[in-house]
């Protein structure tokens, strides 16, 4: 597979590893948003924590909209045109290279996803303006060290960096791998470089999110959830943007936004000085 600039892109033949017997984040989260890449498998369990958590469509969608505002952010107002995303998803329009590149037509981005769906869909994501660029890697995102070197074929690590780490954290189960990982990768990126994390919750609607992660458990999909102060942690030596962390649908929200609802998802966005 190669993409309109004829840049390679994986050619292991993903489709033939997808389990679709067991759930899957990615997929679950794509049932969540309304996509239709999903199987049987990945709606029980979304529908099982609906049951347990109904505010989890309004929190999957508001994270997924938390993201666009905060690249488009990071692009409009903080100039960043090289953006490393980790733990992108299925494809859901508008991604986040066409969130940039309506602003900075020249951003490049580098997607990163170990899920075998997310690589059958990569194309959708290789569609870059002409002067931009993107690229996809296969990796997991505990190999901080693979993924920089793969992602530095696109990206340039002396100019700055949007980190998006959008509700992928939490696959972390070890706090201190955690915080290993963003701290790998924020040594590899310049002052002047962002930080955007999302992250499910643990202390916003506390009981519910913890039968519900129990539940997902079962069903062989391991989430750690964390409190606002273990989110902050995260930014430990970073200067937080305003709101600060904040649940997703309430930074920086678009005009009109509905901000009454409480969601299970905390988020900051914050620059290397
Ligand atoms: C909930 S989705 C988030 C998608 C997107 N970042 C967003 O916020 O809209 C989490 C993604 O992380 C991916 N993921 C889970 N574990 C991973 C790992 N160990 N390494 C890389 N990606 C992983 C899943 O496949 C899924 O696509």
């Amino acid at each position: 597979m190669s993409d309109e600039a004829g840049r390679d892109a994986p050619v292991r033949p993903a489709s033939a590893m997808i389990d679709t017997s067991v759930a899957h984040l990615a997929r679950v989260y794509d049932y969540w948003l309304g996509g239709k890449d999903n199987f049987p498998a990945d709606r029980e369990a979304g529908e099982r924590v609906i049951e347990i958590v109904p505010s989890v469509i309004d929190g999957a969608r508001g994270n997924r909209a938390f993201m666009r505002r905060a690249v488009r952010f990071l692009a409009a107002e903080a100039g960043i045109r090289q953006f490393l995303d980790l733990g992108t998803g299925i494809p859901t329009s508008p991604n986040v290279h066409e969130v940039a590149q309506a602003v900075a037509p020249e951003a490049r981005v580098v997607y990163v996803d170990n899920d075998p769906i997310v690589l059958v869909h990569a194309r959708a994501l290789l569609t870059s303006s002409p002067v931009g660029a993107t690229d996809y890697i296969d990796a997991d995102v505990h190999d901080p060290d693979a993924i920089l070197e793969a992602a530095a074929k696109t990206l340039d690590f002396t100019q700055p960096v949007g980190l998006l780490l959008a509700a992928i954290m939490h696959v972390v189960a070890d706090t201190q791998e955690a915080h290993r990982i963003v701290a790998r990768l924020l040594a590899a990126v310049p002052p002047g470089s962002y930080l955007v994390l999302s992250h499910l919750a643990k202390d916003v609607m506390a009981d519910q999110i913890a039968v519900g992660v129990a539940g997902l458990r079962r069903l062989q999909v391991e989430l750690t959830p964390r409190t606002a102060a273990e989110v902050t942690r995260f930014f430990d030596g970073l200067e937080l943007v305003a709101p600060g962390v904040v649940q997703v649908h309430r930074w920086r929200p678009d005009p009109g936004a509905d901000l009454g609802e409480e969601l299970a998802m905390h988020c900051g966005v914050a620059r290397k000085p």
